[in-house]
């Protein structure tokens, strides 16, 4: 009996419980050693004959060679996408068109798991993200936007509706499939042709996504991907025959990207930072919103453009959300992405790794209070203890600045005015997150609240039928929805 009860006791001071690991089979996944460039629907090697190494930032052992390419490879990726729209895609109907994207998005619906497991194998993120958020949400695009192919004079009533012709798009290494399907599928239903490159960490997806493409018959030349750092992407930016930049990334580039297309005809939306604030009230639902802030900002290693990385508490109740916070950290699984049981998976690159503690230490130097998880570490990979900086001030670089990684500040504050202002009080505005009972103090909040998303007791939910995009350095121009189409199409 003694012995039981001291069991009981050892097992209750144990942090987590111990889980037989449970990975994904990676059996069935099939990749290339080395990725060339898909350009006129075929596949070619890059003009320069580099290539680089696409890391798996889990254990850090190397996936594939991708292709660098340059301004020539560029270049004959441009070319291919004018000829194609000149020729093939400017003239289909809308209906035909239509159909392609149905197409992709069923075959990406019958290779989901094949694109999750490479999804997590090449970013580092959860298999349960990559299987129930990034791929099923990338399918849905291409659903949605297949069905506007043959509307777009009801998308547009009494405008005449044209494409803009060649799209360049670059898009970022957090959600590398997602990203890919929310620039290509609104280009594709409008008659537009595309050039695009992934981030140079994360480029298989976007290769696979060319492969099933190529398998759906698309005509050559309709999108070609390129791959490469930040000169390929540059290339894209500034050659003469694009027509339209898309862009989703880090602020800085946003305003290089802006300045180079200063005074040129081409069209531009850009996707940048953030720097999120969720608001729990006295009145919220506490364990729904601790759950809530923990999936903002931990399940994706912070990951995400619109991360709940700023927490406002009202301090009636600051002491308790900020136990139940701890508590909660000191449960979350980190390690191999692919297991199922991984709240929090790898940091994506070792540059991202070196950022996000280089934050940390300027925190521990200001003297703010940080805790840390209390988790098991892996041994191999680039991984990130989930971290609170309490007692936070306002003006704490950790506060103002975007760390891109499971770093969470925390904040009290006592009247609604007061926390509009500091949540207001930063040059991002792309989300807010707002914890309380009481359904006035929400539409009192999103209106005054300058971010571009704002959720109400509930965080990170995507729709391809919202739109979605920033205030102030967070970006302008808005993906998904009717406004996403908008982004791509002349209205006359
Ligand atoms: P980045 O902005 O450099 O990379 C995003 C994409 O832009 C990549 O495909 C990259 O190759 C390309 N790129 C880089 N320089 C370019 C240029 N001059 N012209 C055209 N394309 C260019 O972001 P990075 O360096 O990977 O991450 C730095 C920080 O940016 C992160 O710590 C995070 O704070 C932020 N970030 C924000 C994202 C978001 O979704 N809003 C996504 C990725 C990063
Ligand atoms: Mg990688």
């Amino acid at each position: 009996m003694a012995k039981n009860k001291q069991q009981k006791a050892k097992a209750s001071k144990k942090k987590t419980w111990d889980l037989s690991p449970a990975p994904e089979s990676t059996s069935h996944v099939q990749l290339k050693k080395k990725y060339e460039l898909y350009i006129d629907g075929k596949w070619v090697k890059p003009t320069s004959g580099k290539y680089f190494p696409s890391i798996n930032p889990g254990n850090e052992e190397k996936i594939a060679d991708v292709a660098h390419a340059d301004a020539k490879d560029v270049d004959k990726a441009v070319k291919a996408a004018r000829k194609a729209y000149d020729n093939v895609w400017s003239k289909m109907s809308g209906k035909e068109r239509g159909k392609y994207l149905f197409r992709i998005a069923r075959m990406i619906q019958e290779r989901a798991r094949e694109f999750a497991v490479i999804e997590s194998m090449d970013g580092g993120k959860p298999i349960r993200e990559s299987r129930d958020v990034d791929v099923p949400l990338a399918a849905n695009h291409f659903f949605y936007y297949a069905g506007w192919a043959d509307k777009l004079e009801f998308a547009f009533p009494n405008r005449k509706v044209e494409a803009l012709g060649v799209a360049g798009q670059i898009i970022p290494w957090n959600f590398p499939l997602l990203m890919a399907a929310w620039k290509i599928a609104p280009a594709l239903a409008t008659g537009n042709t595309i050039v695009i490159k992934p981030a140079e960490t994360t480029s298989l997806t976007a290769l696979k996504l060319a492969e099933l493409i190529h398998e759906a018959g698309v005509p050559p030349g309709v999108v070609n991907v390129v791959t490469g750092f930040g000169d390929t992407g540059a290339e894209i930016v500034n050659h003469p025959d694009v027509n339209k930049v898309a862009f989703t990334g880090s602020t800085n580039v946003g305003k290089l990207i802006q300045n180079a297309i200063a005074g040129t005809k081409k069209k531009s939306t850009l996707e940048l930072g953030g720097k999120s604030a969720n608001i729990i009230f006295e009145d919220a639902p506490i364990d729904q919103a601790v759950e809530g802030i923990v999936n903002g900002i931990f399940f994706n290693q912070g990951h995400v453009c619109c991360a709940g990385s700023r927490l406002f508490v009202q301090e009636g109740v600051a002491d308790q959300v900020i136990k139940k916070l701890k508590n909660r950290l000191d449960h979350l699984y980190i390690g191999d992405p692919l297991d199922k049981n991984t709240d929090v998976g790898a940091i994506n690159s070792k540059e991202q790794l070196d950022t996000i503690r280089k934050y940390i230490e300027i925190g521990k130097n200001e003297g703010n209070d940080i805790y840390e998880s209390s988790c098991n570490m892996p041994s191999k990979g680039y991984f990130c203890k989930p971290t609170l900086v309490l007692n936070v001030a306002q003006s704490s670089k950790l506060v103002q600045e975007e760390i891109f990684g499971p770093v969470l500040t925390v904040q009290t504050f006592r009247t609604v005015d007061e926390v509009i202002q500091k949540a207001n009080n930063t040059p991002y505005g792309l989300a807010a997150g707002v914890w309380t009972d009481k359904g006035s103090k929400i539409f009192n909040l999103t209106g005054k609240l300058r971010a571009g998303v704002i959720w109400a007791n509930t965080y990170n939910r995507f729709d391809p039928v919202s739109p979605f995009g920033g205030y102030k350095e967070s970006g302008f121009g808005r993906e998904g929805g009717l406004h996403g189409l908008e982004a791509y199409v002349k209205l006359a």
